[in-house]
């Protein structure tokens, strides 16, 4: 027997097959994808997707938060456990909001953040021109080492100085080295 997908839209039901297929058929190397269990794919394919929650659960916009509130508040006291945080938030989609809403939370627009170049090993949210980081802060850019592939603290240490970023992220998508935060702050 189809399944409702299957039967309402056969083509987006072969190309989620062909995907499925993809996925299972190699290795995937990026660190930040996932292969999320049965039971994820359950809950986020679920009837939740038909809900609006904005704002806080108990302080909302729309009505019918009965569920939504509880679902919200468990998956922050899990998120506090797990962490050993004082506080969680688990509104972000993904890791680019996230790092939008921290900057919101540090800076105001306009205010100069300072990153590893995308080229570097940075990521797109880290000041890179096309993303949206850089359009609503002045975004400077430091690099690595050619030689070494390594940061030069001096060398960050002097842009810093030059441009005095408000905030200056020390992570990265691909530095396969220690970073040295203490250096950093
Ligand atoms: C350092 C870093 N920050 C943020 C992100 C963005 O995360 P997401 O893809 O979940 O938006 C990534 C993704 O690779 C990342 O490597």
């Amino acid at each position: 027997m189809k399944n409702a997908l299957e039967q309402y839209d056969p083509l987006i039901y072969e190309l989620i097959h062909q995907e499925r297929a993809r996925q299972c058929g190699k290795i995937r190397l990026i660190p930040s994808e996932n292969y999320v269990s049965k039971a994820v794919l359950l809950a986020t394919g679920s009837c939740l997707i038909n809900k609006y929650s904005e704002g806080y659960a108990n302080k909302r916009y729309y009505e019918g938060q009965q569920v939504t509130d509880l679902i919200e508040t468990l998956a922050i006291d899990r998120a506090k456990k797990i962490f050993k945080a004082d506080h969680a938030n688990v509104q972000p989609y993904s890791g680019s909001v996230a790092n939008l809403a921290a900057y919101n939370a540090l800076i105001k627009p306009g205010d100069t953040i300072m990153g590893l170049a995308l080229t570097e090993g940075g990521h797109l949210t880290h000041g890179w021109k096309v993303s949206a980081t850089s359009k609503f802060f002045k975004s400077v850019q430091y690099t690595v080492d050619p030689e070494t592939g390594r940061f030069d603290y001096d060398k960050i240490r002097d842009l810093a100085k030059e441009h005095k970023p408000k905030v200056i992220v020390s992570g990265a998508t691909a530095y396969p080295r220690q970073i040295n935060f203490d250096i950093f702050a």
